[in-house]
């Protein structure tokens, strides 16, 4: 990297900063504990995030792989059924299905939005598809009523996978609230972070909600007329679902105090990154080698990251070589986000291939993506910075073609 660069910009391993007066409530919190686990604090999140969203139930767990756990057991899946899943997309989407040892089938991208494409999931369907996982991927939305009615057709349980789509909506309904089962992460690099670990597993179904008491906690539940004494200790275990035994998911106390705090501004976080994101795709406009997400018409994103498609083929330049020149020309560390799921070792161990999956935009998409650093405050400065270097950087391959 150059000496004299001025600004550096990180890939940025928290997204969510605390203001002072929440730094100030989270101490008193751990100065004064009520409790420390199961609390009132979590069901002030679970009731406050189960407003936000307009759904009925909403219970805190560790992870948002942990509800995709839970919705995984309960969604009923067997050995051999097959789940559609996008191919781009984090592996934990992924991984609760292969501890089922259901079928992963992969679905590929559409190019433009970067989520999954509904043409190919179409295509994909078998008699033995059960579920289908909508990931909305970099916050923004799938086209959740072409995908509810496809899934309908076809009776395939629909498990949202939310997990960087806090505030997101479809056609003015937040996602998580369409499908049987929705999931979020509330993982430290997540717009709403609850500590660093966390999650929200949400349903509007009554029959879940025994479910998912059952299995999110060793199955124990408070006891309802007990108020003198505990007999025994944590309340009665009950197996919710037979033959599946209970977890210890559960969000600690002091985590859903700070998960209720940012959610609390989660759309003036949200909007911000939306004027972020607007000002940098307007400004580079001219930049047609650079391609953003396309976020649907019907749809509001939770602009969770920057992704963007480079083409440098004009004058022989690759995405390795815009990351390269970002980086030591301007400072700016840039990622590529997620192989295509087929091409981690873990899966290819659990029998996945590229050639039986055949997903080629995901493909292509891996081989150009280029993530550029994106969080939920960022100075005019910074955005400044980053336009200035981009442009730079791609005037620079221009010049040397001509
Ligand atoms: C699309 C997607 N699904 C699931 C997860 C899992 O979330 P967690 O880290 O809370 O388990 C993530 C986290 O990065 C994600 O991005």
């Amino acid at each position: 990297m150059k000496k004299d660069i001025q600004i550096k910009m990180d890939f940025p391993g928290v997204q969510t900063f605390h203001t002072p007066e929440e730094i100030n409530l989270i101490a008193d919190a751990i100065r004064n504990p009520a409790s420390l686990s199961m609390g009132q604090n979590l069901k002030q999140f679970e009731s406050d995030f189960a407003k936000y969203l307009g759904v009925r139930y909403a219970f805190g767990v560790s992870s948002a792989t942990a509800a995709l756990d839970i919705a995984a057991i309960i969604s009923g899946v067997k050995e051999g059924d097959e789940i559609l899943l996008p191919a781009h997309t984090f592996t934990a989407t992924a991984l609760p299905f292969l501890r089922t040892r259901s079928k992963l089938v992969f679905v590929d991208i559409d190019p433009n939005t970067f989520l999954m494409d509904l043409e190919d999931l179409k295509t994909k369907i078998t008699s033995k598809s059960k579920v289908v996982v909508p990931v909305h991927l970099y916050g923004a939305p799938i086209n959740m009523t072409e995908l509810v009615k496809i899934a309908k057709e076809h009776n395939l349980f629909v498990i949202e996978d939310c997990a960087q789509a806090p505030g997101a909506e479809w056609q003015g309904r937040k996602v998580g609230t369409f499908g049987d089962i929705g999931c979020f992460s509330f993982h430290g690099q997540k717009n709403i972070t609850t500590l660093g670990e966390g999650g929200m597993i949400v349903t509007n179904n009554p029959d879940f909600e025994e479910k998912i008491l059952g299995l999110r906690k060793i199955g124990s539940r408070p006891y309802k007329n007990q108020d003198k004494y505990w007999k025994p200790a944590m309340s009665n275990i009950v197996e919710a679902i037979p033959g599946k035994l209970p977890y210890n998911f559960a969000l600690g106390e002091i985590q859903a105090l700070a998960g209720d705090l940012i959610l609390k501004r989660i759309d003036d976080i949200n909007s911000k990154r939306k004027k972020y994101f607007d000002r940098i795709n307007n400004e580079l406009e001219n930049y047609s080698e650079l391609q953003f997400q396309k976020v649907p018409e019907k749809g509001l994103s939770a602009y969770h990251l920057l992704p963007a498609r480079f083409d440098g083929h004009s004058y022989g330049k690759t995405r390795d070589d815009l990351i390269e020149n970002l980086y030591e020309d301007f400072g700016i560390k840039c990622v590529v986000q997620y192989y295509p799921l087929y091409n981690y070792e873990l899966f290819i161990n659990n029998g996945y291939s590229k050639k039986d999956s055949y997903c080629p935009e995901s493909d292509l998409f891996y081989d150009n993506m280029i993530s550029f650093p994106f969080k939920s405050e960022m100075t005019d400065n910074e955005i400044n910075y980053l336009i200035s270097s981009i442009k730079s950087v791609i005037d620079q391959y221009r010049n040397n073609k001509n």
